[in-house]
């Protein structure tokens, strides 16, 4: 069955991820000290966690150090193994217990008070983070009626109309790329705010659906030729302290396959759709974006929730 699944998921890049990969993933300071510190402020001495998609098992080892009985979990055989090893060389790291298991199939016996899952990807694409969590959420509800906490605890998840510059020295080449969320990009011009058209509150039932319905208002003279898809993840919400412990995802930057001149105060109306999980082409196939004429203001505005202190909306 596992090997089954396996052939098939092989296929799908984002579910099967090579070593190297894992160590840039251990590599990447911002990503390990959100995680580090969520699990810090969350997981006390006898909590039962559970990590869906253990990978190296660095965060149920992070979530042992904080006295957890943590069970560690991933579909990889490779990754069971490379865990085994890699925890045998850490403090305290055998008494992870470690499990070959598809996330999408296990339910643990007892109910587990916290569940680890980092199977993001920019845009809650090609990773089964959304489906997973949904699933295990609600069979955990049914099975023992109670909810645990989920790290990361929500999602959200925005757009931002761009004018990116696609000459890689003097090859011109629209086609998508990732980029550092905290690194100045001065290929980048912001044509608009960014607008969050989802907030996925993994403790809550989820539609896999995710969609938008937006009008931007241009804010200088440029060509939008690409939008920018931005991840921002509350890995822990401390709601006591007032504050959340936040790590984005790259962001991704999709070519627009027609580009549109603007000028500021002309307006854009973007529309697409895609399922969580799913391959970014999905996402690049159905952006449409379509100026809106001048003095045009009956329109309709749908899910445009500005949750990002800077973002300012056409109907704002
Ligand atoms: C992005 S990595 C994160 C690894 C580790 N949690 C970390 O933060 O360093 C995602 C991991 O989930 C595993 N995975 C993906 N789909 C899975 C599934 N359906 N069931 C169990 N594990 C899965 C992959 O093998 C990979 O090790």
């Amino acid at each position: 069955m596992i090997q089954n699944m396996q052939n098939s998921r092989r296929e799908q890049l984002g579910q099967f991820i090579p070593i190297h990969y894992h160590g840039q993933m251990l590599a990447n300071a911002e990503r390990m000290q959100a995680f580090k510190n969520s699990i810090q402020a969350v997981v006390r001495p006898g909590c039962k966690v559970l990590e869906l998609g253990g990978g190296t098992g660095v965060l149920s080892f992070f979530a042992a150090e904080c006295g957890a009985e943590v069970t560690c979990l991933d579909a990889n055989p490779e990754m069971i193994q490379w865990a085994r090893s890699l925890l045998s060389q850490n403090p305290g790291g055998q008494h992870i217990r470690l499990i070959l298991a598809d996330a999408m199939e296990y339910m643990p016996e007892a109910p587990v008070d916290v569940v680890i899952c980092e199977m993001l990807h920019s845009g809650l694409l090609r990773e089964q983070q959304l489906r997973v969590l949904d699933r295990f959420r609600h069979l955990h509800a049914q099975r023992f009626g109670c909810v645990p906490r989920f790290l990361p605890d929500t999602t959200l998840l925005a757009v931002q109309p761009i004018q990116q510059n696609y000459n890689f020295f003097g090859y011109h080449a629209p086609i998508p790329l990732f980029q550092h969320p905290t690194t100045e990009q001065p290929d980048t011009v912001g044509l608009g705010d960014p607008v969050v058209y989802s907030v996925i509150e993994y403790q809550e039932p989820q539609s896999l659906l995710q969609k938008a319905d937006f009008v931007f208002e241009s804010h200088a003279a440029g060509t939008l030729n690409a939008l920018r898809f931005i991840t921002k993840n509350l890995v822990a919400i401390l709601a006591t302290e007032h504050r959340s412990i936040d790590w984005h995802c790259q962001y991704l930057v999709l070519p627009l396959a027609e580009p549109v001149q603007l000028q500021p105060g002309d307006r854009i109306r973007l529309r697409f759709h895609y399922l969580a999980g799913a391959e970014i082409e999905q996402l690049q196939r159905a952006l449409l974006v379509q100026r809106l004429p001048q003095g045009d203001i009956n329109l309709l505005f749908q899910g445009n929730v500005a949750l990002f202190p800077s973002a300012r909306t056409a109907h704002a």
